[in-house]
């Protein structure tokens, strides 16, 4: 199939195009670079600098490329994602990720391309009542970061009702590791999640790290989470763009691995290797204690499963920071 992939140079995004050239697919990038890294498109992906906002130049990167074969599904990972920013920042947020989806359906109805694989995440589920989710789980995002990948998901809803069109919708849980070549992972300036922020305090790229909160209503007081590696979350879109596209169908899907790990059991688990600096302190503002996919409509519907374990996870990360020395 050919495949657009909007915000395919950033973490997510691209490692998923290592995952559709490898499975033979044609792949055609646009990415604004705001923060995705050109060097981490694949040599094999041809790559278009463009933003999803603007109308004109989406429009015309579509029509050339239609021209020489008609694309057969988008792909979206071109959102903003750091929770507290959008706190602080909610208009642009609601710009880029609901707005930038708001034309980049638009274009594909201009453009008649029938299939989208949207990139949510378990923020959509807000404080989960008992920390595990079913796509079934109530929806209330408790931060405009969730709020805007819901109205997303609801508005790819009303478009496709409207013009016919098939959609896979994956709400993501923790995504973290590396590619297995090591040339692509997340490299950011100020990193946030908790796996590479332990991994760098672990290499000594940081001082010191903090962990928000011991006294959680979880089995050793810290933060229970999901994890899952980035090419089992990108191979899963291989398999949901064949589902949608082959059978006209729309889902909804959680991607995790149905377990549950703590802060301190991510600090073990890098411990192995080397010693992690790290200090207790205040729990942070809207974290919930325990967030948990379920993952059996993945399996069932898709087939798919988590291949890497949370050691596989870390080993790659550290390999990847080694390497990469950030
Ligand atoms: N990283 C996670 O743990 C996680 C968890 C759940 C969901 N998600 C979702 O996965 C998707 C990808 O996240 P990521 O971690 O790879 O983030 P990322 O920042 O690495 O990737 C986003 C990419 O989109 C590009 N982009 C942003 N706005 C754009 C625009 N207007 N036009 C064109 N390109 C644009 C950026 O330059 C970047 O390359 C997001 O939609 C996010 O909501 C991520």
């Amino acid at each position: 199939m050919k495949v657009c992939v909007v915000g395919g140079a950033g973490y997510i995004g691209s490692h998923t195009v290592y995952e559709l050239i490898d499975a033979g697919h044609e792949v055609v990038v646009v990415d604004n670079l705001s923060t995705g890294l050109k060097d981490a498109v694949h040599k094999d992906a041809l790559f278009y600098e463009g933003d999803i906002t603007d109308f004109a130049a989406l429009d015309k990167i579509i029509a050339d490329e239609n021209r020489k074969k008609p694309f057969d599904v988008v792909m979206h990972f071109a959102a903003k994602i750091v929770v507290p920013e959008s706190v602080k920042n909610p208009s642009l947020y609601y710009y880029n990720n609901v707005e930038g989806v708001r034309t980049l359906l638009d274009v594909m109805v201009k453009h008649n391309i029938k299939n989208i694989i949207f990139s949510s995440t378990a923020a959509v589920y807000g404080k989960a009542k008992d920390g595990v989710c079913t796509e079934e789980s109530e929806t209330k995002p408790i931060n405009p970061y969730g709020e805007t990948k819901l109205a997303s998901e609801k508005m790819i809803g009303w478009f496709a009702h409207a013009y016919g069109m098939n959609y896979c919708i994956f709400r993501y849980f923790n995504v973290a590791g590396a590619h297995k070549t090591l040339e692509i992972g997340l490299l950011r300036d100020h990193l946030t999640h908790i796996v590479p922020v332990t991994i760098q305090t672990a290499l000594g790229i940081r001082e010191k790290m903090t962990v928000f909160g011991d006294d959680y209503d979880t089995f050793d007081g810290t933060c229970v989470r999901d994890y899952i590696h980035v090419s089992d979350i990108a191979y899963a879109h291989v398999l949901g763009m064949e589902h949608i596209a082959n059978k006209n169908v729309s889902v909804i899907i959680n991607l995790g691995s149905n377990q549950g790990f703590s802060v301190k059991n991510i600090i073990s688990e890098v411990e192995k290797h080397y010693p992690v600096n790290h200090e207790y302190g205040a729990r942070r503002e809207g974290d919930p204690a325990k967030l948990i996919a379920s993952n059996k409509r993945a399996k069932e519907i898709l087939g798919w499963t988590p291949k890497r374990d949370l050691s596989e996870i870390i080993l790659s990360d550290l390999e990847f920071r080694k390497k990469h020395k950030k």
